[in-house]
Order: structure tokens, then C-alpha cells, then sequence
């Protein structure tokens, strides 16, 4: 199967300019101007972008959490990923309590078979290293293209480890070229801040901001920066959200340490007032870190121009508000923690990040594509147009008007972070691997299409041929 993409403005992190691109089988094969060549499909992008199929390094698809499991499964949330433009995602696989890593790397690939319509990583999070053969099983996971480690510092009871843990991993992420993560919050402090406000009688969804206030966030940071410095390890801050986390990762990175942050879509648009909203829909907005004060968006928008923070990823991790956040409707602690948004990253990135000048557009695609591609050991395989490069494609339509609702969308959540927001620019073919995916509106790709990718190490770069390199 050939694709030949005519006329449109191609864009990557570097690059701006019109020209034709040829797919032939599943990478792209040619970048040109007026391409004479047949094709079995030929795409008229003239007024388009063409750009690389987003990556989402950010994502829990069918994953219990919460006394609950993710309403999405890695169909319905990966359909909503293609709608919105994303070709790639690492998503988390978590261990349990004493259970091998290869045990739930299985688990979470059984999980996804079958079912993939785009393409997929996963990460390990981390919760035990306390088994004989813990240290040495997480160093051999690079081997299997699981290159990056994640830690929890909150959700005590639950996913949280110790600073114990944290460093053991971060000393054997130093010597296996792994990326280790962190959920950083004081997850400690958190609990004693819970248990207080329920004791004080206060149930309702804000009071999930107000036990976790921003200093717990930006300790837990700091905590996390100089441990990894003391381990030797390279760093990424997870889900920022605030002034108090933005700073020391941007003081870490002047002084060229190897700390790199992200933050999600929400923390650019949803504020805490949205918790206050009356007959349970703060539940909507209950996610951590959780909503901010409005003033925390222009920090964090800051921060993403001036690659403090260098990627914006979703933190997929949809409940239905019916019957799921319902589990907390007497209890704030006991709503589940998570939001949706796979399906919207692009548009509202587009529209209120360039539309409204706050980034360029080579700095959108490096922000949703390139960097977590380079970070997490994708690219160039993934998170640019090149030749060679996978045929992950996005056809953007810049000029669609588009109102975001949750009757539209893909995922099998029943709300919508943006609900009634309206958008100019949206996706409107996209291409995996040279497949047409998504096209007008109507899923074309059917699951089973998507592929497990084997990331390389920290550093490295996965070739065109999909071969993991060492850094
Ligand atoms: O509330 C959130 N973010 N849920 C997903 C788990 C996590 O902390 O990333
Ligand atoms: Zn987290
Ligand atoms: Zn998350």
C-alpha cells in the first residue's frame, strides 16, 4: 500500500514548509516538492498541516485504581487517542505488591491484545522492590524495551513507596540507562491532611485540593531532583502543576542537570474553582495533583515556551462520573482519582496554545510529539516526518470549527474536561504506519493494527527499523 500526501504545510520541531510526502508499506519514503509518483491513495492536504502522529507519554488504559477500573480499555481509549491525533502512546503498567515485573508486563500485554488501534510502550511503575531478585529483575527491563521506571510518592495505602524505594530504583535506573518518573506529592503529609478534613466533617470534591496543597507538590519535587542527583539517575517529573514544582525543575535544568518535566492539557485550562461546582460535578475534576489556582496556568504555560517543561502529555485515567465517581459522593478521598483527555490534547494545544500565540507551531509538535518521543526512546522512529520514519501521520485541518462535547467523543466516559469549548483546527486524516486510521470523521483502522513498540534506553535512539540502539 503507497500514500502519496500532496500539498500540504509540513511541520515538525524544526522544520515549516509545502511539499508532497510519499509513504510507501509503512514509513515514509520521500519528502519532495510535486511528486510525479503513483500511489494507491493519493491525499489532497492543500491548506493543511501534515504533522507526525502525536505521542502520549501519559496514559492509564485498564487500570484499576481507585476501587474502580479506567473506563476506557485500550480500544476505546486508543480510538479516542487516533480521533485526536496520537499514533503513540506509553502507557502504565503497574506492578502489584510483590508480583515480578515480568509477571505484570504479561498481565498488561494480555490486556492489549487484540485491541490496539494505534501504537504503545508501556512504562512499570514501580510499588515493591522488597522480593529477592526485585533490584536485579527491574535493571534487565531496558532489555525488553521497558526503558522507563515509575514511582509514586502519594496514594499512601495504595501505589505510594518509600524514599527507600525511590533511591533503590533511581540506583538501578543509573546503571540500566533508564528514565525513572515520578508522581511527586508528599503523600504523607497528604494522608494526615485527609484524615483531618474528614474527621472536620468535610466530604465534598474540593477538599481533595485542599489536602493536597501545592508546597506538598513542589517537596516532593525538590525530593525527588536531589535524590536523582545523588543516584545519578536522569529524571522526569510527571503531571506538573503549579509554581512550586515548575521552580525547582527549572532551577535543576539551568544548572544542566538532567531533569525534565511535563505537565497535562487540564492544568492549562481547569481550575480549582471547577471542584467547587455544586451537585457533585467538582467529582469531574477530581484528578492529582488536582486543579490549581488560575494564576498556576500562565506559570505553566511559561514553562512549556521555555522548555522548563518539555512535554504536555493527557494523564488519561477516565471514570465515569455515573458510576464511578459516585464512589465518593459521601467522601471526597474515596472519589477516584483521574481524568479524561486523550482525545483533545491536540485541539486544545492548537487553538489555545498557537491560535492565541502562546507557542509556536514547530513548538506544539515538539511538545505532543518529538520530545516524548526523544525522551522516551521512540524517536526517530516516531515523533517527526522523515524519511524513514514511521508513516504516523496527521492530516490537520487549521481552520475547522469544532465544539468539544462528550456526545462526540470516543472515549466511554460521560463528560468532558472541556465541555462546550470551541476550537478552530482539528484532525482530520490520520495515518499509522501508512494506514489510514481516521478519515472524515469515521474510524477506518480496526483493532489489531496497533503494535507494542520496544522503546530504547535513555539517550538512545530507536532506529528506523524499529532496533533499539544504545545511547
Ligand atoms: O489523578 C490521576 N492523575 N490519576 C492517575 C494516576 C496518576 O497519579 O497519574
Ligand atoms: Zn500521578
Ligand atoms: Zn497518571
Amino acid at each position: 500500500m503507497s500514500v502519496l500526501i500532496k500539498g500540504g504545510r509540513i511541520v515538525t520541531s524544526a522544520d515549516d514548509y509545502v511539499a508532497d510526502v510519499f509513504v510507501d508499506g509503512e514509513r515514509v519514503s520521500l519528502i519532495g516538492e510535486s511528486l510525479d509518483l503513483d500511489a494507491d491513495r493519493v491525499i489532497d492536504a492543500t491548506g493543511k498541516y501534515v504533522l507526525p502522529g502525536c505521542v502520549d507519554p501519559h496514559t492509564h488504559l485498564d487500570m484499576p485504581f481507585g476501587g474502580t477500573v479506567t473506563i476506557d480499555d485500550v480500544e476505546s481509549g486508543q480510538t479516542a487517542a487516533a480521533f485526536g491525533g496520537t499514533t503513540c502512546h506509553v502507557d502504565f503498567c503497574i506492578q502489584g505488591k510483590g508480583q515480578s515485573f515480568a509477571d505484570a508486563l504479561s498481565d498488561w500485554h494480555a490486556k492489549a491484545e487484540g485491541k490496539q488501534l494505534i501504537d504503545m510502550g508501556y512504562h512499570i511503575a514501580v510499588t515493591d522492590l522488597s522480593f529477592d531478585g526485585a533490584l536485579e529483575e527491574l535493571a534487565s527491563l531496558p532489555e525488553r524495551g521497558v526503558t522507563s521506571y515509575k514511582l509514586f510518592m502519594a496514594y499512601k495505602g495504595a501505589l505510594q513507596v518509600d524514599d527507600e524505594t525511590l533511591f533503590k530504583a533511581m540506583e538501578v535506573a543509573a546503571g540500566s540507562g533508564a528514565l525513572v518518573m515520578v508522581h511527586a506529592e508528599n503523600g504523607d503529609a497528604i494522608d494526615v491532611l485527609v484524615k483531618k478534613a474528614l474527621a472536620e466533617g468535610h466530604t465534598e470534591p474540593h477538599w481533595h485540593a485542599l489536602t493536597r496543597p501545592p508546597e506538598t507538590e513542589g517537596e516532593a519535587t525538590n525530593r525527588a531532583i536531589q535524590l536523582a542527583r545523588v543516584a545519578g539517575c536522569p529524571l522526569y517529573v510527571v503531571h506538573v502543576s503549579c509554581r512550586e514544582a515548575v521552580e525547582p525543575i527549572a532551577a535543576a535544568r539551568a544548572k544542566g542537570w538532567d531533569v525534565w518535566g511535563e505537565t497535562c492539557t487540564q492544568y492549562l485550562f481547569v481550575d480549582y474553582t471547577f471542584l467547587e461546582r455544586p451537585s457533585f460535578e467538582g467529582a469531574k475534576y477530581v484528578y492529582t495533583p488536582p486543579p490549581r489556582d488560575k494564576a498556576n496556568q500562565e506559570v505553566l504555560w511559561d514553562a512549556v515556551r521555555t522548555d522548563v517543561l518539555s512535554a504536555i502529555s493527557t494523564d488519561h485515567c477516565a471514570f465515569r462520573w455515573d458510576t464511578q465517581k459516585s464512589l465518593g459522593r459521601d467522601d471526597f478521598s474515596k472519589i477516584p482519582n483521574g481524568g479524561p483527555g486523550l482525545e483533545n490534547r491536540l485541539q486544545m494545544i492548537h487553538h489555545f496554545g498557537v491560535r492565541e500565540g502562546r507557542i509556536t507551531l514547530n513548538r506544539m509538535v515538539e511538545l505532543l510529539a518529538t520530545s516524548p518521543a526523544k525522551l522516551f526512546g521512540l524517536y526517530p522512529r516516531k515523533g517527526t516526518l522523515a524519511i524513514g520514519s514511521d508513516a504516523d501521520i496527521v492530516v490537520f485541518d487549521p481552520e475547522k470549527r469544532v465544539t468539544i462535547t462528550s456526545s462526540d467523543q470516543h472515549s466511554k466516559v460521560d463528560y468532558n474536561l472541556y465541555e462546550g469549548t470551541e476550537v478552530v483546527g482539528t484532525p482530520e486524516t490520520v495515518l499509522l504506519r501508512g494506514q489510514v486510521l481516521v478519515t472524515g470523521g469515521d474510524l477506518v483502522g480496526t483493532p489489531g493494527i496497533g503494535q507494542y513498540v520496544a522503546r530504547a534506553r535513555f539517550g538512545g535512539e530507536l532506529t528506523r527499523a524499529g532496533q533499539p540502539v544504545a545511547a
